[in-house]
């Protein structure tokens, strides 16, 4: 049995399983709460408490961010592995309405971040949006070692999709791993 915390959500591995759960942090929700309906600012009240509650990809400091962030990535990982099955998802089989996921667990990489990007940029003709979701496609922690291939078990931001799509098979296929370790 293993614990990984990410920065949204834990992962309790068990066996072949991976347990996501959601990290809910009702405090910060309720002091965001609190700073936007005591703050004197230029927006109005009306618009301090609309922005707080809103859960919008682009404003991550809200009360609702606090509050959902992890339940939606869940929910979003089981979306787009189902309706897209792309070789490179690591599967995600059931999503008990994103209060906690189960995916098939695999090996953790241990390699530095250059060298992995480096890898993954001769894959991709140096496609530079893999900048769209850097926190997702850049970080060697969002990926595993599965039947020997590279595959991601983090994707569920909306902003790593496309890339995905477009790229995923491609290093699925052809990831090298003795570049990596030579
Ligand atoms: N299916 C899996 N198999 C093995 N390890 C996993 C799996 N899913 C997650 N992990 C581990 O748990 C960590 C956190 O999971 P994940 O990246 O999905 O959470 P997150 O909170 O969305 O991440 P971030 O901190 O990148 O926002 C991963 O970095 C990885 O080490
Ligand atoms: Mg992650």
């Amino acid at each position: 049995m293993r614990f990984h915390r990410g920065s949204i959500r834990s992962v309790l591995i068990i066996g072949s399983l991976a347990f996501k759960f959601p990290q809910i942090n009702p405090l910060k929700a309720l002091h965001n709460i609190i700073i936007a309906l005591s703050w004197k600012g230029e927006m109005t009240l009306r618009e301090r408490i609309y922005l707080t509650l809103s859960l919008n990809d682009e404003v991550l400091n809200t009360s609702q961010y606090y509050l959902f962030r992890g339940i939606r990535a869940n929910l979003r990982e089981r979306r787009f592995y189902k309706s897209s099955r792309l070789s490179i998802l690591v599967p995600t089989y059931f999503s008990l309405f994103g209060l906690v996921n189960i995916q098939r667990a695999g090996d953790i990489i241990e390699m530095g971040i250059d060298d992995f990007v480096s890898e993954i940029m001769k894959l991709t003709n140096n496609d530079q949006s893999i900048h769209d979701d850097t926190h997702t496609l850049t970080n060697p922690a969002n990926y595993v070692e599965m039947d020997g291939h590279l595959m991601i078990v983090d994707y569920g931001s909306s902003g790593c999709r496309n890339y995905l799509m477009k790229w995923g098979q491609e290093i699925y296929d052809n990831f090298l791993w003795f570049r990596i370790y030579s």
